[in-house]
């Protein structure tokens, strides 16, 4: 299973800023995310909250369970040394994602206090980069990489916001 955790702000997307995070909605991106991983076996379970102890309540819940956590924190990701833990405290991969440029940004939102206890991060591609940790996280689970025949995707048939995704690829497992 797949955790997909969104926090503070990212539930008005679409409507939020559109010039800087764009059109597609949180509901948009979590079908993107489900229907990535199905096409591996992998089942995701979302959470958005605006609130820091129920993102680590939810990420609690499923520590055992969870293969790998895509997460967009929004402002928490610059603030939060209680989700830095709690990331710290998981067994699998943790992704971590922004919509925009974070480095192009406001001095402040160029530090993430998390970024430490993730694999890695993926900022500036739009919802896309949810799309990306979806696939790469699917890659790291070998039964759900094994399961899938490798089908050629080319980059130019990588999805840009409203289009269809193209089917996936898996990596070479390595998901501990
Ligand atoms: C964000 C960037 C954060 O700085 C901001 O607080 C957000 C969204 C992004 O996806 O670009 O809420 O995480």
């Amino acid at each position: 299973m797949i955790l997909l955790v969104n926090g503070p702000n990212l539930n008005l997307l679409g409507e939020r800023e559109p010039h800087v995070y764009g059109a597609t909605t949180l509901p948009e991106i979590e079908t993107m995310v489900k229907e990535a991983c199905a096409a591996y076996g992998v089942e995701v379970k979302a959470i958005q909250s605006n609130y820091e102890g129920a993102l680590i309540d939810f990420l609690q819940e499923h520590r055992h369970d969870a293969q790998g956590v895509i997460a967009n924190l929004g402002a928490l990701t610059h603030t939060s040394y209680a989700l830095h833990d709690c990331f710290k405290s998981l067994h699998c991969p943790v992704v971590e994602v922004h919509i925009s440029n974070v480095q192009a940004r406001e001095e402040w939102r160029q530090k993430s206090v998390v970024a430490p206890a993730t694999r890695g991060q993926i900022a500036g591609l739009g919802p896309t980069g949810y799309y990306f940790a979806a696939v790469w996280l699917c890659g790291q689970i070998p039964a759900a990489a094994e399961g899938i025949e490798s089908i050629e995707v080319s980059p130019g048939e990588i999805p840009i916001e409203g289009e269809p995704l193209p089917p996936p690829r898996p990596g070479p497992g390595e998901y501990e």
